[in-house]
């Protein structure tokens, strides 16, 4: 049975309401590949997900980009709703997906009745009215600023980011950048066995105001055609970097490269918060660990205070096993979140791979590995062009991976 009160869009409902929801609302199953809504159907209900993952896609001229993917927990359509115009996208859901139908009288009854619940809703609207209403592609063409992020330590932000931005700039051929965050102390120099020649502390003598030249001019190559703005050179220069120097770089850099790959420190500071502000995706890193989940949950509460829309936090778990102890649906229960993307352990190429300052993607010994295809299916869905028909959520993952 569905537990609606899992899901933190209806945490300002009272138990009544949801068990309404439950009695008047579709639930539906689909299989992998099934279009949901196409571009101007009529929208009748508010969508939901409960199951498995549904692509938002928008047709541009010829072209087709993905705005977005849902996740458990998301809904869509409360543009079209509160606008009253027809399907602005086409969804298509992946794996077996399960959806539930609530009808839009009865949503918009809801927003009617409860302020709390009205204002959740509005926010989301005027996130996603933008996207969404925009005829052109200028916004969807913005780069896409992806930060891995989390307050504790060890859960895999360096070496994650550093691969799946070697593979998006290496296979998907995309202009991509890595920063890193991680200014006193940061590992990108060493897991891609660059100097510390060209720096971000240069940037800041560079000749203001910045411009992308400036900017390129302390970006470093990689061989993979990735480009890197490192740390300085030493720990203490690290506080001469002000948060409103780096959302600088990131507004300039969005308008040149397809995506800005961002590795941060553990930890919440100013710096911290305005990177999280002006990012689009925010992978929050964790392990299957109780600690972890506990800070992870924390964490959670607190990007919500702070007004990071929830719909930009995907979970990844990293370094996943085949018995964790954990059952991840009840993590996912715990933190009222769904874990988008699963990473598996793999000491054997990890280690070496940092030790060698070579990326996992890039070794030979990775080939066929479930954690380069981890990697793989987590690009793929940040480039939103490789829409395969196979298994997307971590469930369908541990499958494949460990043959479950
Ligand atoms: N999927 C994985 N399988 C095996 N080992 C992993 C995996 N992911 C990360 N590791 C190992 O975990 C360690 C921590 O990873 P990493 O340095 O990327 O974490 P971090 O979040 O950046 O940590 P810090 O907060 O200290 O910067 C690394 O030594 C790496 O070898
Ligand atoms: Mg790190």
């Amino acid at each position: 049975m569905i537990d609606l009160k899992a899901f933190s869009f209806f945490n300002t409902l009272p138990s009544r309401e949801l068990d309404k929801i439950k009695q008047i609302s579709r639930f539906k199953k689909y299989a992998s590949g099934t279009v949901i809504l196409k571009e101007k159907e009529d929208v009748s209900d508010l969508i939901m997900v409960v199951e498995g993952q549904v692509s938002v896609i928008k047709t541009y001229g010829q072209k087709k980009s993905t705005l977005f993917t849902l996740d458990p927990g998301e809904i869509y359509g409360e543009v079209e709703i509160l606008n009253g115009t027809k399907c602005l996208t086409t969804l298509i859901g992946y794996q077996e997906f399960q959806l539930i139908y609530i009808p839009k009288d009865f949503f918009l009854r809801l927003i009617g009745l409860y302020p709390g619940f009205a204002k959740e809703t509005r926010d989301l609207y005027s996130r996603r009215g933008q996207i969404l209403l925009e005829e052109g592609m200028s916004k969807s063409q913005l780069g896409k600023v992806v930060t891995f992020f989390n307050v504790k330590g060890g859960a895999g932000k360096s070496v994650i980011s550093s691969n799946v931005a070697v593979m998006l700039a290496k296979y998907w051929q995309k202009k991509t950048v890595l920063l890193d965050m991680n200014l006193a102390f940061g590992d990108q120099a060493i897991l891609l066995s660059l100097s510390q020649e060209k720096n971000i502390h240069l940037l800041t003598k560079a000749k203001q105001p910045l411009n992308i030249k400036r900017i390129e001019e302390q970006l470093t190559d990689h061989s993979s055609g990735l480009k890197v703005l490192l740390p300085p050179a030493v720990p203490e220069l690290a506080e001469l970097i002000k948060p409103e120097f780096v959302e600088s770089i990131i507004e300039i850099l969005k308008n040149h490269y397809d995506f800005i790959i961002i590795d941060t420190h553990n930890q919440l500071s100013d710096l911290e918060l305005k990177v999280l502000e002006n990012s689009d995706l925010i992978m929050l890193m964790m392990t299957m660990e109780l600690t972890f989940i506990k800070n992870t949950k924390i964490l959670l509460d607190l990007l919500g205070r702070l007004k990071i829309p929830k719909e930009k936090i995907k979970v990844v778990l990293n370094r996943a096993f085949k018995s964790m102890g954990l059952e991840p649906s009840k993590v996912e229960k715990s933190l009222r979140y769904a874990i988008s993307h699963f990473i598996p352990s793999e000491g054997n190429i990890v280690v070496p791979s940092v030790n060698h300052g070579i990326p996992f993607v890039l070794s030979k010994g990775s080939d066929g590995s479930a954690i380069l295809l981890s990697v793989r299916k987590l690009c793929a869905r940040l480039t939103g062009e490789e829409i395969e028909k196979g298994t997307w959520n971590m469930f369908s993952l541990l499958k494949e991976v460990f043959g479950l």
